[in-house]
């Protein structure tokens, strides 16, 4: 099991036991077409498959992690320095890096390794973009941050051997994804309330339309006979009401319920699965019991 190298919003740490307890016991390939930090991906460790996001920089990251050797972002991420001023160095070269189209291995390890940086000692491990899609959270306060990652980065590399990595819509998995495998969605949430922000992770959100696209996605990979696992904010769930192939349960969950991390609460959130009962891990796992 691999922690995490990445703060995100809406990580699954938490939740980590109920939603792998409806995994199917077995599945071919594992698709993960919102990555984030990837909690549940890590923790799983799959063999072969897919993972996916938006966010280009989240992806460059990834795929560094796979094709470079881990030694050489260790000792780039061991570069760095623990200031404000450098910090905020560190972040206007971020987003000059991102802006360039072609970018060299060297770009790209560097990219990595800031965004690794900045992730760990930014403003309560925030992700937020501007409108022009640059990177503008401000400095965090810690004693001690680890921005190096060393063991995390060793083990990441090993498990995405033989992962795909893409950046695009999630649709992508429609064709990625055949029967036999695993698909676990974890979008962004739909606002539980005015002051929840839960759509700050990119600068183009995720509403209500998109919610539906995913929903009809579901359903098409039910019919290829694809298992799907899918998280999500309690108002969704009657998105899939009249859909008898999917069962939807509720559990609890503490976190940040608004863009003030202080502000943390008991927040009910949905689990929804087309794998039934007696093939899911938490069946098996109880019938040892
Ligand atoms: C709830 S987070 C995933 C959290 C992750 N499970 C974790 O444990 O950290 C949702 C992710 O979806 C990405 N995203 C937003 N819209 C997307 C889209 N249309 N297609 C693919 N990814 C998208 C965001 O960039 C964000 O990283």
């Amino acid at each position: 099991m691999v922690e995490p190298i990445l703060k995100w919003a809406g990580g699954k740490r938490q939740l980590l036991s109920e939603i792998t307890a409806q995994f199917p016991v077995a599945f071919d390939r594992y698709h993960e077409p919102f990555i984030g930090g990837g909690a549940v991906f890590f923790h799983l460790e799959p063999d072969a498959g897919s993972l996916n996001d938006l966010n280009d920089r989240l992806t460059t990251l990834y795929e560094v992690i796979r094709d470079r050797d881990p030694e050489v972002l260790i000792e780039e991420n061991r570069s760095h320095e623990h200031s404000e001023e450098y910090y905020y160095d560190a972040r206007d070269e971020f987003n000059e890096l991102h802006a360039v189209a072609d970018k060299t291995d060297q770009q790209r390890l560097r990219e990595a390794s800031l965004f690794v940086y900045l992730n760990r000692t930014c403003f309560n491990g925030l992700y937020r973009e501007n409108s022009s899609g640059e990177f503008n959270v401000p400095v965090g306060r810690y004693a001690n941050p680890d921005w190096v990652q060393a063991d995390r980065i060793r083990a990441l590399h090993e498990v995405l051997q033989d992962t795909t990595i893409h950046n695009e819509d999630f649709e992508y998995v429609r064709e990625a994804a055949t029967a036999g495998d695993l698909v676990y969605f974890d979008p962004p949430y739909e606002p539980v309330s005015t002051t929840a922000n839960f759509n700050d992770y990119h600068a183009e959100g995720f509403g209500k339309d998109d919610q539906k696209r995913l929903r009809d996605l579901a359903v098409d990979l039910d019919e290829a006979g694809v298992s799907v696992v899918l998280s999500n904010s309690p108002p969704v769930a009657e998105l899939y009401e009249e859909y008898d192939q999917f069962e939807v349960n509720v559990v609890q969950a503490t976190r940040a319920i608004n863009s003030d991390a202080d502000n943390r609460g008991e927040v009910a959130e949905v689990l929804i699965t087309n794998v039934p009962v007696d093939e899911q891990r938490r069946t098996t796992l109880s019938s040892f019991e």
